[in-house]
């Protein structure tokens, strides 16, 4: 599938990645000789409105910019999103068959952050682990920005990451073509699950036996029983 038509989501509490991302954009469009385009850039919970299988059905790809608030949460513009994420994740149709409701999407990632926090860079972290679950190919690395960079340092590795996208867009690179790299770089995977505040918990395992209720009714029975017949 040819890559013309770009959605742009972002994830923001105090505009950083925001900023930035509508920053990029332009920057994007305005290139010589661009041969894609940004349709759209909304905040997440907007685009999660929209509906995965809406997106897919809409877009070629997929750009994210988010930042991680609390305890690695989403921002509050962008929490539905990560739900959507979440659910796309794991979606069965009613047969039980798995569905992959962003396939034929690629993606890529962009995140916001504080490495003095734990929880550094949960929310882009996971969102980029989800897409992929969702069906999308990772068509660039993720970038971290972490606030504790210098301006030039951050500027530096923004200006990478849009070219790294850009380059992959312009040159149409297939879904077929192997994502660029695991989610887990950088960052070696670590992330702080947040699956239990969107997903319902699961089913507790079958019981290997009879209830212990029934196991005791069953053996009063027998105690009634036998007092019945023997006293
Ligand atoms: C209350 C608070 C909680 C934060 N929690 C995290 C966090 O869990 N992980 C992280 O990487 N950064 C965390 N940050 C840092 C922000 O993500 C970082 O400043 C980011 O650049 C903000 O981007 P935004 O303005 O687009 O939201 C936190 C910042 C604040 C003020």
């Amino acid at each position: 599938m040819p890559m013309d038509d770009v959605l742009v989501v972002y994830g923001s509490e105090s505009n950083t990645a925001k900023t930035n991302i509508e920053r990029i954009a332009k920057e994007w469009m305005a290139r010589d000789g661009v041969n894609w385009k940004v349709c759209d850039v909304m905040e997440g919970n907007d685009a999660a409105a929209l509906g995965l299988v809406h997106i897919a059905s809409t877009y070629d790809a997929i750009v994210v910019a988010t930042s991680s608030f609390r305890q690695g949460d989403a921002p509050a513009n962008y929490d539905d999103f990560l739900e959507a994420l979440y659910k796309g994740s794991v979606a069965m149709d009613p047969s039980g068959v798995r569905q992959v409701p962003l396939a034929g999407m690629q993606s890529a990632v962009l995140g916001f952050g504080d490495s003095r926090f734990d929880t550094y860079m949960n929310c882009p972290r996971l969102t980029d682990m989800l897409l992929e679950k969702c069906g999308t190919r990772r068509m660039a690395q993720r970038r971290e920005i972490d606030v504790k960079l210098s301006k030039e340092d951050k500027a530096t590795m923004m200006a990478d990451w849009a070219e790294d996208v850009h380059g992959a867009l312009q040159a149409k690179t297939k879904y077929s073509v192997p994502k660029v790299c695991e989610w887990t770089v950088p960052g070696n995977g670590q992330t702080f699950d947040k699956s239990l505040e969107y997903l319902p918990p699961p089913p507790p395992p079958e019981a290997a036996g009879p209830s212990p209720v029934v196991v005791v009714a069953a053996l009063g029975a027998v105690l009634g029983v036998g007092y019945y017949c023997f006293a």
